[in-house]
């Protein structure tokens, strides 16, 4: 057997016993790596959109992210809205601006609302709640976004009628945690995560691709957390340098490598939601648009579904804040959210995929 051979049977090998369940967490990262590494990567992209199709189906789901305010606290080395940033345009959006916003997605055809924003300390639970009943009382679903939180929190959302929670464990090893967070570690993070899930909220988590210091055992050790925190939605993007950062000088991650981990997430936790990320920016790439992943040197710009993932978010923040709310260097193109919605759903057909 030649050497091309010889890798070939040995992925085919490895992917073969990661489906295998109740896998020893060891063995499973081995193979893991080993997948990650792998030269031909085709037969675990076909796997995974054979168990994307099979569990979730043909639909790719289109949700309306609303970004209502960039105030947060923390100081994540590689986001933009740090809180040591100067220069920030802070803003937070008033109540009636946010459901005007999410009255007019719904109409446009959107099921899902998503708020997010950065993690503030001095939100007005209150209003927040509030704003939340409102959304619900229109009929759609409501899925947070803004940090982490007290379990008395969670739980008076939960009450309020969110249904999902998102929150990136960002990167699985510790010490990359700890060095990139200087306000929390990785414990706090999973701690709240298990808070979320308890709470009865469908949990998301996500991780980023080419942070300082990941190798593809951290990889392997993040698709592996999203497991165990018995995760249905996972977020995973690559790192893009925020040229007003500590890390501006860093490589931006991978697109490829980044989709190998979407295609093994969907491998692991076959019925979970997963996004296209807004850092990957394919499906805005194939519609004639300048995405983040041009910033990111990527060079696929074919259909980024196809790696398993079967959700795509986007932005309905209005046009005055949305520049406001800068986490990576983006090129934004206006918001108009019904017509936006319709490219969209048609780019998604174009792809063979059911828009929803
Ligand atoms: N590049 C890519 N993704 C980033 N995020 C924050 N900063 C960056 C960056 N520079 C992601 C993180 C965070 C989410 C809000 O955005 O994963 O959870």
């Amino acid at each position: 057997m030649n050497n091309l051979q010889t890798n070939q049977s040995r992925a085919a090998e490895c992917l073969l016993e990661i489906q295998r369940r109740d896998q020893d967490n060891r063995i499973l990262k081995q193979n893991l790596v080993e997948l990650l590494a792998a030269d031909d990567f085709t037969p675990v992209y076909e796997l995974a959109d054979r168990i994307r199709h099979e569990t979730v189906g043909d639909e790719v789901h289109i949700r309306a992210i609303i970004e209502f305010s960039n105030i947060c606290a923390r100081q994540c080395k590689y986001c933009g809205l740090n809180c040591n940033h100067q220069g920030i345009d802070y803003y937070q959006m008033t109540a009636e601006e946010i459901l005007t916003t999410a009255e007019r997605a719904i109409h446009a055809g959107y099921k899902t609302i998503v708020l997010q924003s950065g993690e503030n300390p001095k939100l007005n639970k209150r209003w927040m709640g509030h704003v939340i009943k409102r959304i619900v009382d229109m009929g759609a679903v409501v899925t947070l976004s803004i940090g982490e939180l007290s379990r008395q929190e969670l739980e008076f959302y939960r009450e309020c009628g969110a249904e999902r929670y998102l929150l990136k464990h960002e990167t699985a090893d510790p010490e990359i945690y700890a060095y990139l967070h200087p306000c929390g570690t990785l414990e706090q993070r999973t701690g709240c995560l298990r808070s979320i899930r308890e709470l009865g909220y469908e949990t998301g988590s996500g991780f980023m691709i080419g942070l300082p210091g990941q190798t593809l055992e951290t990889i392997a050790e993040d698709l592996i957390l999203l497991k165990e925190l018995g995760c249905k939605m996972a977020g995973i993007g690559p790192f893009i340098p925020h040229p007003d950062t500590e890390l501006a000088d860093e490589a931006a991650g991978s697109p490829e490598l980044t989709k190998r981990a979407v295609a093994l997430t969907r491998i692991l936790i076959p019925d979970a939601n997963l996004p296209v990320t807004t850092a990957l920016g394919v499906v805005e790439k194939s519609g004639g648009q300048k995405s983040p992943d041009e910033t990111a040197g990527a060079d696929r710009a074919e259909n980024a579904f196809a790696c398993g993932a079967n959700v795509v978010m986007k932005k309905v923040t209005p046009d005055e804040y949305k520049e406001a709310y800068e986490i990576y260097p983006a090129q934004l193109d206006k918001t108009n959210i019904e017509e936006d919605r319709k490219l969209l759903e048609q780019q998604i057909l174009a792809l063979g995929r059911i828009p929803v």
